[in-house]
């Protein structure tokens, strides 16, 4: 398989690491870096991006191909050509191919200059094919590495704002070549390109305007391409020209001809003498690639600014050193683990920071002094488990993504909710960066000021969500007028903008965004607002249809449905867009439908309402129907791990007193969908929610976002720590008499019996409440073997709902 350079040896290749990933110890992991495997989930679905970034940057540089599933670029499958090494992606979407902008490709020796294959089909090329089929690929975190069948070596490295890559030519390679392509992104969908050449330096700038990849909406992006050689003189290009398609012109330095339509390419193709200094006869160039949302004078400042040396091995190693310290505040205690648990958990983790990316100072549509960020591709994803994971060791980065939504309500008019290449991207459901502000102010309300986020402005976006109606709700905010009047989103309500779909899913997502407004007013004192919030939270139980059953088991009974302005229920199959559809329809956003549904079944559904599991239960029939409800959705696979819906479904048996029955599940779903394998994620990532979620589980807990508990089930370590830089504090959850994981998932010594935190009887086997992260506490887990654990006997054993009692 396509390598990630891990351990010892393939690093010290690379650059010269003091630690190495080594025998189970406790002691720190101080290059968390050599576990990350960044080339999981790269083929058949996952669209994971494995090139190399920092932290959240906007340079996402990194090998595209001609693979059908191309959404980050990058195919593990060595059957796809390399068609370019572009600077811009998202991370493990669906939709339509995103960004890919800017493709550089090497050349080693076409007989002439306008001979060149310059379009992308013309020069794509295969890569080296490793004995066991897999392609000669390498990558880890601030690397990526390939060998192309043409005998050019490509390594890749990031800056925030700029590329450096490297590409060393063979020594039969008599005239190198570069490539830089100026229209090809993901869509093929550019217009008005311009570009310049300097024949002296070799520079390239240029831009075009391209199509957003999951709405209607166009960017501009910019670039400038530098070139030097490593260990040689480079001097003036020798050839160079603007190419289109397959046409170079030489010593053409512009591109003035009105250009229309989106069939040509264009680029410029330039040739350097090779390197007459290097002992093996091969040439290295190095491209040094800015980028900017603004334009080409601040693409080239951005790469003087960000890489002024040219020294790839220090980029590298900066990147890596940058990686560590974040992925390096959680720590894992790997004694009795099998090393691929911990890269798997290192692997997952790492995912979950690539994007929202930040585009601070790259905003093209307003002046601002806030941050800001992109690639929310879609809050509907990262709601659910990605923000609650920052907020356990990020809480600066979560500040400044939450001023930079803040910062797009107050000009743009509404909360972003699906958001990419600085451009509105379609909504899937409510308006979810209501939770994402609420999980902020639930956890830091108390630090709001000092992390630079105003609670006053917080709390006003909210209410914008909350209050008003939207006219394009399929790009932003709501339709607040009929959630007034109906309670509820009815399903003849045409909306302007035909969207009028998914009205029974956004009702119940519209439910959960109202609890998390109202958990934020709550903090404010607002009590008032809180209490009219609490009971809009309370809204989804008017799509509850309490005849409807699922076909073939009507103990199944209670479901969430279609219903009308006229309060009449229409019917749509509890199966429906479920495995166990008669139809077999989707629900895509593309499926126009009636049916009332996104992306999952209503058996799917009628389970989210994680502020009310209680009542849930109660609609439901009582703790037994709920059980057995429970057991269908895993034994008749309505559970889909694949799509966020059904993430919290594991966790649930909580609300019922049999915690193990979550471990259960949650062992088994990680067995049986997370591998460190290139298809070890089930469908798409998701902009790292499925590595989210897969680190959480590893780490033995699930959150419920916008309230102040983290679901407790066992970790697959005896040991796991959190720093948090925000309270300069670590909070360890040991787990004692930690067995080892079973490897399918089942059974083992990994339900928890008992609970203290710092040494005290704790008030529940199933939940942390923040304070012990807030504090820095050690909690420790006594692990037994006995599956009938429960959460406790006292009365706040259980999690919270708000029927019992509501969220303290
Ligand atoms: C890890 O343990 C194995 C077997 O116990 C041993 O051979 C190896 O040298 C150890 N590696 C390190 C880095 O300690
Ligand atoms: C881990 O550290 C603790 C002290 O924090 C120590 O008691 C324990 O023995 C260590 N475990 C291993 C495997 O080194
Ligand atoms: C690679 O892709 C080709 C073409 O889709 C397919 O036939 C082949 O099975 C894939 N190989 C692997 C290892 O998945
Ligand atoms: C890769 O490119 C070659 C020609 O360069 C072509 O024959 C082959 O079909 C391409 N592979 C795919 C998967 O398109
Ligand atoms: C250069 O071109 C020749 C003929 O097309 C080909 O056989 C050779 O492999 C090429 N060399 C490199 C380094 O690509
Ligand atoms: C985001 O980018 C801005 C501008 O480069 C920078 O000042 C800020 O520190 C970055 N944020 C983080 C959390 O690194
Ligand atoms: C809300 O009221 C409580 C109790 O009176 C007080 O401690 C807290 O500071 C108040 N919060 C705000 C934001 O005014
Ligand atoms: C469910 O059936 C009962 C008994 O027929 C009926 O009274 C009730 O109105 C029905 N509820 C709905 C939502 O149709
Ligand atoms: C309620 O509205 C639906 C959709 O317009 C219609 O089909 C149904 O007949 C109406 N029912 C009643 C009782 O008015
Ligand atoms: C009622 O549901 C069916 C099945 O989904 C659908 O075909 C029909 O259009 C719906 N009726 C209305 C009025 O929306
Ligand atoms: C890895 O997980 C995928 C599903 O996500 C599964 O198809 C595959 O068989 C697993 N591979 C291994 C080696 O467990
Ligand atoms: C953070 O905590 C550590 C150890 O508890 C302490 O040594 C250090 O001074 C603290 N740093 C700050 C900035 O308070």
């Amino acid at each position: 398989m396509a390598r990630f350079v891990a351990l010892c040896s393939a690093l010290a290749l690379l650059v010269q690491f003091s630690q190495c990933a080594s025998n189970a110890t406790n002691s720190t992991i101080s290059d968390p870096s050599s576990y990350v495997n960044v080339f999981i989930g790269t083929t058949n679905g996952g669209h994971v991006f494995p090139g190399a970034t920092l932290p959240h940057g906007l340079i996402k540089a990194g090998m595209d191909t001609d693979s059908p599933g191309n959404q980050a670029g990058y195919d593990a499958n060595a059957t796809y050509n390399a068609t370019g090494f572009s600077q811009l992606h998202d991370e493990g979407t669906g939709g339509g191919v995103s960004l890919s902008n800017f493709k550089l490709f090497p050349l080693p020796n076409c007989t002439d200059f306008r001979a060149c294959p310059t379009s992308m089909d013309s020069r794509k090329t295969l890569r080296v094919v490793l004995p066991d089929g897999t392609p000669d690929d390498a990558g880890s975190p601030g690397y990526f590495a390939s060998n192309l069948s043409t005998g050019i070596r490509v390594e890749l490295t990031a800056a925030s704002r700029a590329a450096l890559h490297r590409y060393t030519f063979p020594a039969s390679s008599t005239l190198p070549r570069m490539i830089v392509d100026i229209t090809n992104d993901g869509l093929n969908s550019n217009t008005e390109p311009v570009i310049s050449v300097d024949p002296t330096s070799g520079r390239v700038v240029g831009g075009a305007s391209f199509a957003g990849s999951f709405g209607p909406g166009r960017y501009s992006v910019y670039t400038c391409v530098d070139f030097k050689g490593e260990g040689f003189d480079l001097g003036s290009p020798v050839e160079y020209g603007v190419y289109i398609t397959d046409e170079p012109t030489q010593y053409s330095t512009t591109f003035t001809q009105l250009y229309s339509g989106f069939d040509s390419e264009m680029g410029a193709l330039l040739g350097f003498s090779p390197s007459s200094d290097s002992s093996d006869g091969t040439t290295t160039i190095l491209a040094r690639v800015g980028v900017s949302f603004i334009s080409t004078d601040q693409a080239c400042s951005n790469a003087e600014t960000d890489i002024p040396e040219w020294d790839f091995e220090g980029v590298v190693t900066n990147a890596r050193d940058t990686w560590n310290e974040l992925l390096g505040r959680i720590q894992v205690d790997t004694t009795g683990v099998d090393d691929e648990i911990t890269e798997l958990f290192y692997s997952s983790f790492y995912r979950t920071h690539l994007v929202p990316a930040n585009y601070t100072g790259e905003n093209p549509k307003w002046e601002s002094t806030e941050p800001y960020y992109d690639s929310f591709y879609c809050n509907w994803d990262t709601f659910r488990n990605l923000y609650p994971l920052y907020s356990l060791h990020d809480p600066e980065r979560f500040a400044e993504i939450v001023r930079g939504m803040i910062n797009i309500q107050q000009h743009e008019g509404w909360l972003p909710e699906c958001r990419g290449a600085t451009v509105q991207q379609y909504i899937q459901g409510g308006s979810d960066a209501d939770p994402i502000l609420g999980e902020f102010f639930v956890k830091y309300h108390g630090q709001a000021a000092s992390l630079g986020v105003s609670s006053d402005n917080l709390f006003q976006a909210l209410l914008v969500d909350g209050e008003n109606t939207s006219t394009i709700w399929n790009l932003q905010g709501r339709l607040n007028t009929a959630w007034k009047q109906y309670n509820f989103i009815p399903s003849d309500l045409y909306a302007p903008g035909g969207a009028a779909t998914k009205q029974v899913s956004r009702t119940i997502e519209s439910a959960f965004d109202d609890f998390a407004i109202a958990q934020v007013a709550k903090i404010l004192n607002q009590t008032d607002i809180a209490n009219e919030y609490y009971s809009r939270a309370g809204y989804y139980v008017n799509v509850w249809n309490e005849n409807v059953t699922l076909p073939g088991d009507d103990t199944v009974k209670g479901m969430m449905q279609p219903r009308f302005m006229n309060g009449t229920f229409n019917y749509t199959d509890p199966r429906h867009c479920s495995v166990n559809d008669p139809t077999q329809a989707t629900c895509y956003l593309d499926a126009t439908n009636h049916d009332g549904f996104y992306e999952s079944s209503p058996m799917v559904y009628s389970l989210f309402v994680p502020h009310d599991t209680a009542k849930l239960i109660e609609l439901a029939g009582g703790n037994e129907s709920f059980v057995h409800r429970l057991n269908v959705m895993f034994e008749q696979h309505f559970f889909d791990i694949s799509d966020e819906p059904s993430m919290q479904i594991p966790f649930m048996y909580h609300y019922v007193n049999q915690p193990g029955l979550s471990v259960q599940q949650a062992r088994e779903t990680m067995a049986d969908n997370f591998n460190t394998t290139v298809i070890g994620i089930p469908g798409n990532d998701d902009s790292g929610v499925m590595g989210s979620f897969a680190a959480f589980v590893l780490l033995g807990m699930y959150p419920v976002p916008a309230t102040q508990q983290y679901l407790l089930v066992s970790p697959y370590f005896p040991q796991v720590s959190f720093y948090n830089p925000a309270f300069n504090s670590t909070t360890t959850i040991k787990a004692t008499n930690f067995q080892g994981n079973p490897a399918n998932g089942t059974g083992g010594t990994v339900y928890i019996q008992n609970v203290t935190v710092n040494g005290q009887p704790y008030k529940s086997n199933c939940y942390l409440d923040w304070d012990v992260f807030q504090s820095g506490s050690t909690v420790e887990l006594t692990l037994t073997d006995d599956a009938s654990v429960a959460c406790g006997d006292t009365a706040d054993a259980l999690p919270p709902s708000l029927s019992t009692g509501g969220f303290a």
